[in-house]
């Protein structure tokens, strides 16, 4: 699901046409704005596509649209790449541990809007990217996943979004292999990779 660019997106796709997530299909490509290059790229690339803006309606609503098309196209894990609305707590019920996010921070540093201009500001030396379960509060499920990327001296906002950005692009592929996988429990807010005998 995306709202926007969806650099993440073609990532995705291209890590499953390389084998990097092995058995995998991109089932649907749903935005919630008809003119995100995101599913624009979708489209070219003859994915299964659908725009399902909220047209005013409530939350609940538009969601509940979403849902129904995901369980139609039989979709088992959700992926939100740059998906620029908050889920009802009705959707994240529906896809309990299956539906990931990332995000463009080292959670639980600076969730919300703007992560890499906030980081930037803060004058962090050392900033990244987090692949997340999504629960129903904001950037706050658990954590898959994380990579670490310096703040350089030169650094703005866009150069530093930049160098997370290509960190992303990795992230989300081996974070959705791992899930794929099912080799891994949740044990409170710990996700933890299964090794023999565990
Ligand atoms: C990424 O920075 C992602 O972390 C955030 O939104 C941005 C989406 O970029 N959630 P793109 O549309 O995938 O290029």
């Amino acid at each position: 699901m995306l709202s926007g660019r969806g650099s993440n997106f073609l990532a995705i796709s291209e890590g499953i046409a390389q084998g990097r997530i092995a058995n995998t299909e991109i089932a649907v490509v749903i935005s919630n704005r008809g003119d995100a290059p995101g599913i624009a790229a979708a489209r070219s690339a003859g994915l299964v596509t659908e725009v399902i803006e909220p047209r005013g309606r409530p939350r609940a609503d538009h969601d509940a649209e979403i849902i129904a098309s995901l369980q139609a196209h039989q979709v088992e894990l959700v992926c939100l790449a740059g998906y620029m609305r908050l889920l009802s707590a009705q959707f994240v019920r529906a896809f309990p541990q299956r539906i990931l996010n990332i995000h463009p921070s080292l959670l639980p540093a600076f969730p919300g809007l703007d992560a890499q201009g906030q980081a930037f500001a803060y004058g962090v030396t050392v900033s990244g990217c987090t692949v997340h379960f999504v629960d129903e509060e904001l950037d706050h499920g658990v954590i898959v996943l994380q990579k670490a990327v310096p703040v350089l001296p030169g650094d703005d906002a866009d150069t530093l979004a930049a160098r997370i950005l290509e960190q992303e692009h990795v992230a989300y592929i081996e974070a959705i292999a791992r899930v794929l996988s099912g080799e891994y429990r949740v044990d409170g807010r710990r996700y933890v990779a299964r090794s023999d005998g565990n």
